[in-house]
């Protein structure tokens, strides 16, 4: 099955110049969106992941049904004042302005092993900011997974030495 087919491509969106690559085609689609979760799930099933992080909200989408097909945890990543109970805060550069996203104090134990988990792969800023978060609880992170890639935006090189595996790349 050629997941790529289902991923629609919108010129100058949300601004000129950008290809926005949408993924809902491939969310309407059981089989193809049962197919991505399957090669993910396929791609780490022999690692003992006991966490899967995922930034709000694209992220969730992903990362929900991988974590029960995983049998591992899942552990939101928000944006500020969203989460009830103590959190800790990643604050960072965007490409214009800056961002913060917070994850609850108790969501791992120590030495968990963690599989974060986005829709798409850009810069790097969001799964950078989720790696500093998960780090700073203890936890280990063993890899960042996406559905998409953008290669030419070099997010890999921000994320190195951490592993990184995408389901689609677009170069
Ligand atoms: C998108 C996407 C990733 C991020 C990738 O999220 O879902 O999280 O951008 O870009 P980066 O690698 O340059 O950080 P967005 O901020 O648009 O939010 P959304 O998930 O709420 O749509
Ligand atoms: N997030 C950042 N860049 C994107 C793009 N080109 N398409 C979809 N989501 C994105």
């Amino acid at each position: 099955m050629d997941l790529k087919e289902k991923i629609r491509n919108i010129p100058n969106f949300p601004k000129p110049g950008i290809m926005f690559r949408d993924i809902t085609p491939l969310l309407s689609c059981p089989d193809s969106f049962r197919e991505s979760i399957k090669q993910l799930a396929d791609h780490y099933r022999d690692q003992k992941i006991d966490a899967i992080a995922a930034a709000e909200a694209r992220g969730f989408i992903f990362a929900a049904p991988l974590a029960l097909e995983l049998n591992a945890a899942f552990i939101p990543v928000r944006k500020p004042g969203k989460l009830p109970f103590d959190t800790n805060s990643f604050h960072y550069e965007l490409e214009y302005g800056t961002d913060t996203l917070e994850i609850h104090t108790d969501a791992f134990s120590k030495g968990d092993k963690v599989l974060l988990v986005d829709d798409l792969l850009a810069t790097g800023g969001t799964m950078n900011a989720c790696v500093k978060l998960i780090e700073q609880s203890g936890a280990e992170v063993v890899s960042c997974a996406f559905a998409l890639e953008l290669s030419f935006l070099n997010g890999r090189d921000v994320l190195a030495p951490h592993d990184c595996f995408a389901l689609m790349t677009y170069d």
